[in-house]
């Protein structure tokens, strides 16, 4: 029998072989986006579209944006010229491609990506993206005539999410609670994702049962400010985190459990005890900082202090003395003297962070900080940025290197970059490279950790029977 072209689907319907469409999605940004971007892909499916890795001949190209950092609008500009090109190529073999723009540049910048991109046919919104099964039958008959879809919908969202069209793999995000009422002085979240709404807990529970039973045994429970998460539950009870983890650890077949983005005034008694108590819930924390001076997390609207942030740090390491941190620094915020950027720099090295990302001030349209009359020279910002990475390299090495001799469970989720390896992650979220079989994906193996660098280590295994070390 001769095999089906590539868009056509073996599956026989009333006697007829179906063809199938394809979506392409695209995401930047942080980890709720590619949530975004896998519920979007299950919105569409019953539609019949299957995802795509490629953009050029898909029926439906999505572009999920992130605003969060400077020239956000401009790389989404150049990436909407190359998609012209290539629907016009689609049109000129017949074809229609719709192309939507959707997430936080989406949100934020919708009239301007309509008036400057006439080819986009949907602009939608985070928050408005479960409409697209009846934005994109909009657009199929509208042929030309653009939709604008930003609104902050009074019901929820989620209410209107498919159950998932795929299985999600041996690791999954879990969106559990969006936006964020902080409005950090620097920051575009507020305005894109709107004020903090949570989930209910049961809803989440359903989800998550869902995903073990398709075979996930590491769930990231998701959220701007996710340790803020105030769940209403049918019986008129509010959860906090620490309740829906201790919950979350009881479904069979979830082994691990992570959280993230942090705030650190929402690190609450319960959370933390968590940390100490349940033993799926991973001992690695990313708890943003942004800066190690007080006069500049006062101007940045924090609403903490660095002794706050390192009173925080010695209560986890009380309940849980293994966990590791990670942390975000912004680097040349608008006044930030040599001094407030030492005191940065002093705190990376009294915390011992694991790992930290770090990024020089970006002035953000709408944002308090952006009309700021003292900013930070570029190439400052650049030179401080430079130093800051180099220590927190440093503090990374010596937390890798830390490693070398010690066996580490060790969940393995991908293939990895050379043949014969696989990739997995250790519970200190450290990337590890083993030698194993293919067979062993999705098990969490021991590995005796042989050499560490910056940024993962390598290690061999050291038993693969079931019922030994393998789960
Ligand atoms: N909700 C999270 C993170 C949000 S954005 C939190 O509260 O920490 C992720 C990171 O991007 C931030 O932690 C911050 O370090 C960085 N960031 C946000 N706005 C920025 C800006 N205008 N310029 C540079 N970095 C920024
Ligand atoms: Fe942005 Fe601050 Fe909210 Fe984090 S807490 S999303 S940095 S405003
Ligand atoms: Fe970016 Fe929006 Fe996430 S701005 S970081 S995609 S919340």
């Amino acid at each position: 029998m001769t095999p089906p072209p590539d868009n056509i689907i073996a599956t026989e319907t009333l006697g007829s072989t179906v063809p199938m469409k394809t979506v392409h999605v695209r995401s930047w940004g942080c980890q709720m986006n590619v949530y975004d971007s896998q519920r979007m892909v299950d919105l569409l499916a019953p539609l019949g579209y299957r995802p795509v890795d490629r953009a050029d001949g898909a029926d439906i190209v999505i572009l999920n944006t992130c605003h969060i950092r400077e020239k956000a609008t401009e790389k989404l500009f150049s990436e909407l010229g190359r998609l012209k090109e290539t629907k016009q190529a689609k049109a000129a073999s017949g074809g229609n491609m719709i192309l939507a723009v959707a997430g936080c540049v989406a949100q934020a910048e919708g009239p301007v990506i309509m008036a400057r991109a006439r080819h986009v046919d949907i602009v939608v919104g985070p928050q408005s993206y479960h409409s697209l099964p009846e934005l994109v039958a909009r657009a199929s008959r509208a042929k030309g005539e653009p939709i604008l879809m930003t609104d902050f919908p009074v019901e929820s969202k989620f209410d209107h999410l498919p159950e998932e069209a795929s299985p999600r793999g041996v690791s999954a995000f879990l969106t559990i609670q969006e936006g964020c009422d902080k409005f950090c002085a620097f920051c575009v979240v507020p305005y894109t994702r709107g004020a903090e709404y949570s989930r209910p807990p049961g809803d989440i529970l359903v989800e998550a049962a869902r995903l073990a039973l398709s075979g996930v045994r590491e769930l990231t429970l998701l959220g701007q400010n996710v340790n803020a998460y105030h769940g209403g539950a049918r019986d008129g009870t509010i959860w906090t985190l620490g309740q829906l983890i201790r919950a979350v650890a009881e479904i069979p077949g979830i082994d691990r459990i992570r959280y993230t983005t942090s705030h650190p005034n929402d690190m609450d008694d319960a959370l933390i005890a968590a940390h100490a108590q349940v033993p799926a819930l991973m001992p690695f924390l990313h708890l943003p900082v942004q800066s190690g001076s007080d006069r500049i997390l006062a101007r940045m609207n924090r609403k903490h202090s660095a002794a706050d942030y390192l009173a925080v740090i010695e209560r986890l390491r009380a309940a849980r003395p293994d966990i590791a941190l990670s942390s975000d620094f912004i680097v040349g915020f608008p006044g930030e003297t040599e001094k407030d950027f030492q005191a940065t720099l002093d705190l990376v090295v009294a915390v011992g962070f694991a790992q930290a990302y770090s990024f020089k001030y970006s002035p953000r349209p709408g944002t308090p900080a952006s009309s700021a009359a003292d900013a930070v020279p570029e190439a400052v910002k650049s030179e401080r940025l430079a130093r800051l990475q180099a220590t927190i390299l440093k503090g990374q090495m010596r937390f890798n290197q830390a490693s070398v001799g010690q066996i580490v469970p060790v969940l393995l989720d991908r293939a990895g970059s050379r043949p014969g390896q696989l990739h997995g992650r250790s519970p200190h979220m450290q990337s590890v490279h083993v030698a194993a079989p293919v067979h062993l994906l999705g098990r969490i193996v021991s590995v005796r950790i042989e050499d560490g660098r910056a940024l993962s280590l390598t290690g061999s295994l050291i038993q693969t029977e079931p019922g030994g070390m393998v789960t």
